[in-house]
């Protein structure tokens, strides 16, 4: 099973990435990990996305521009690591969404309504916020994306709240800490 494994973590001493890690060590399966900002994706300007129309046009969907959206709709499960940032997750992890919310890699329009063409039957979101999570526009983004338009049915967050107001440090997250899940 090949799990494809999003870091967008950004903090040297991510919480979120430390219980990430732990998660993982029990996943049965090959991991391939992407880690956000070693990657320099770049946001979709008037130039990459007129490249990327006209590369969709001339049906060159093996070029390396789509390469994340290729490989994302390859995965067997998807397994995201990000902070609550800002109510949401850090950009790194919205750029990386542009590059591959794909017509035609990840998903594909049948009557005008989206259609998802990604093999994944699982994808699992994992945060950590400094106070409390009163509105979720991260992972509840995520969600809606995979089910409506990628095609994965089956999402789940795994997240922990308060973690600045208790000043709980990297090294002991996963020991002090207990982890809450939602669907
Ligand atoms: C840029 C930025 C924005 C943040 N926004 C929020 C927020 O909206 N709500 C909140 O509770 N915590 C917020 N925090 C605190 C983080 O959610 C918290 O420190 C989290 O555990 C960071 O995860 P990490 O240890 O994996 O980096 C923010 C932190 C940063 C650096």
């Amino acid at each position: 099973m090949k799990i494809l494994f999003i870091n967008a973590c950004v903090r040297e001493k991510s919480r979120t990435l430390a219980y990430a890690r732990k998660y993982l060590e029990n996943a049965d399966g090959d991991i391939t990990e992407i880690v956000l900002q070693n990657e320099n994706i770049l946001p979709l300007d008037k130039a990459r996305l007129e490249k990327r129309d006209r590369l969709l046009a001339e049906n060159k969907t093996d070029d390396e521009m789509l390469r994340y959206a290729r490989q994302f709709a390859q995965a067997d499960e998807i397994v995201i690591a990000a902070p609550y940032w800002d109510l949401g997750f850090p950009a790194l992890l919205k750029i990386y969404i542009e590059a591959i919310s794909v017509s035609g890699i990840t998903f594909t329009y049948e009557r005008n309504i989206p259609k998802g063409l990604c093999k994944a039957k699982r994808l699992v979101y994992i945060t950590t916020a400094g106070g409390r999570i009163y509105a979720d526009f991260g992972y509840n983004y995520v969600k809606m994306l995979a089910q409506t338009m990628y095609g994965i049915r089956d999402t789940k967050c795994i997240y922990a709240e308060n973690l600045d107001v208790e000043c709980i440090p990297c090294e002991k997250v996963t020991e002090l800490v207990r982890f809450k899940e939602k669907e």
